[in-house]
């Protein structure tokens, strides 16, 4: 996305640097007794040196891993466990994107180990009978915790599959009784300056102005498929995947996906989402996976797979409408013309 910063964003995602790629990098020039800031960017198709070590578990910089992730108690959804294959869990904690800890794929990780998720209040209210406020505990415990392997497709145009947990956004909703002015569910992420230097700083943060925001129309947040997420692959959430608690909505862009959750409000108009303020034309509040509708900068007919392996190792694979999940929503949108509702 980077859109404020306009030459690394001229770059295709292909040629963006990845998490793995770069933590391998680290590790090897620490071996060779290099600082970082004596290596330029190296684009992928430069770095066949560095390719030798990325699938090597060993090579990667581990050591600043400390936040500790719990085992959790969960059922399965026998529907949602059909998806193959997973992406490793590794990729998807080391690559990812949470613009409070700064813009780069690997920032995440490297500056989200000490993040506070204890304790944590997610506030629901607005057009709701029972508003409420729910602490970390209430979290892990109120709701009975499914799996589910769902497909994540970032609009950058690169993809995972993820065994998420957590349980759907409707079991909250029906538990504060939704009021029937409500038209959309507005999501906001934590606002700590001290926690998350992206939000302290402009330039570390994407020029975003925090905190960030999103907001779906109520149908979809009720849609049997939106998921609050509180873990991944057995355990609780890690800082850069958004513990504690985050927003999943499968067949829409990542973006949609908003981060380590504090309120969540009803409304009756329709509320601004954070990339839609920043780039109105780029993106826009729907953000259904479309492989019709591109990105006014790049194709979104097809996309990069995640899986084992070189991240670069490029296996592309068309994008699928709806990310797939067209049985399950596009009645939704049957009076939308998707191209303007971007
Ligand atoms: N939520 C917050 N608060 N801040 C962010 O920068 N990035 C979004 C989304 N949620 C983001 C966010 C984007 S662009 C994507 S693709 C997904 O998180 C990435 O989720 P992942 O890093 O867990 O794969």
């Amino acid at each position: 996305m980077l859109i404020k910063k306009t030459k690394k964003s001229q770059l295709k995602e292909s040629q963006l640097t990845s998490e793995t790629h770069y933590l391998d990098r680290r590790s090897l020039l620490k071996k060779l007794g290099l600082g970082l800031a004596s290596l330029p960017f190296i684009p992928s198709a430069q770095a066949g040196l560095f390719d030798l070590f990325s699938n090597d578990p060993s090579a990667a910089d581990n050591s600043g891993l400390i936040f500790q992730r719990e085992k959790l108690t969960y059922s399965s959804h026998p529907r949602y466990q059909l998806l193959k294959p997973l992406t490793p869990e590794k990729k998807i904690l080391q690559y990812n994107n949470f613009y409070e800890f700064g813009t780069g794929k690997a920032d995440p990780f490297e500056y989200g180990q000490q993040f506070k998720v204890k304790p944590w209040s997610l506030t629901i209210d607005g057009l709701v009978d029972k508003p409420i406020t729910l602490n970390y505990e209430d979290l892990l415990k109120r709701f009975d915790i499914e799996e589910r392997f769902y497909r994540m497709r970032c609009v950058e145009g690169w993809s995972m599959n993820i065994p998420w947990l957590g349980f759907t956004l409707a079991t909250l909703l029906k538990s504060v009784s939704v009021q029937s002015g409500a038209k959309y569910v507005h999501f906001e992420t934590l606002h700590d300056e001290q926690q998350m230097r992206g939000q302290a700083s402009r330039r570390i943060g994407g020029s975003i102005d925090y905190p960030y925001v999103e907001a779906l129309r109520l149908d979809e947040a009720m849609n049997p498929l939106t998921l609050l997420s509180v873990g991944l692959y057995g355990k609780t959430l890690a800082p850069q995947n958004g513990a504690p608690i985050r927003l999943v909505v499968p067949w829409k862009y990542g973006f949609k996906g908003i981060k380590s959750i504090v309120r969540i409000t009803l409304t009756d108009k329709q509320p601004l989402n954070t990339w839609k303020k920043i780039a109105h034309s780029e993106y826009g509040f729907y953000a259904n996976v479309n492989p019709n509708v591109d990105h006014p900068r790049w194709s979104q007919a097809s996309e990069r797979f995640i899986g084992e392996g070189n991240v670069f190792a490029q296996t592309r694979k068309d994008t699928l409408m709806f990310n797939g999940y067209g049985d399950e929503v596009a009645h939704l949108y049957k009076n939308l013309d998707l191209t303007r509702n971007y």
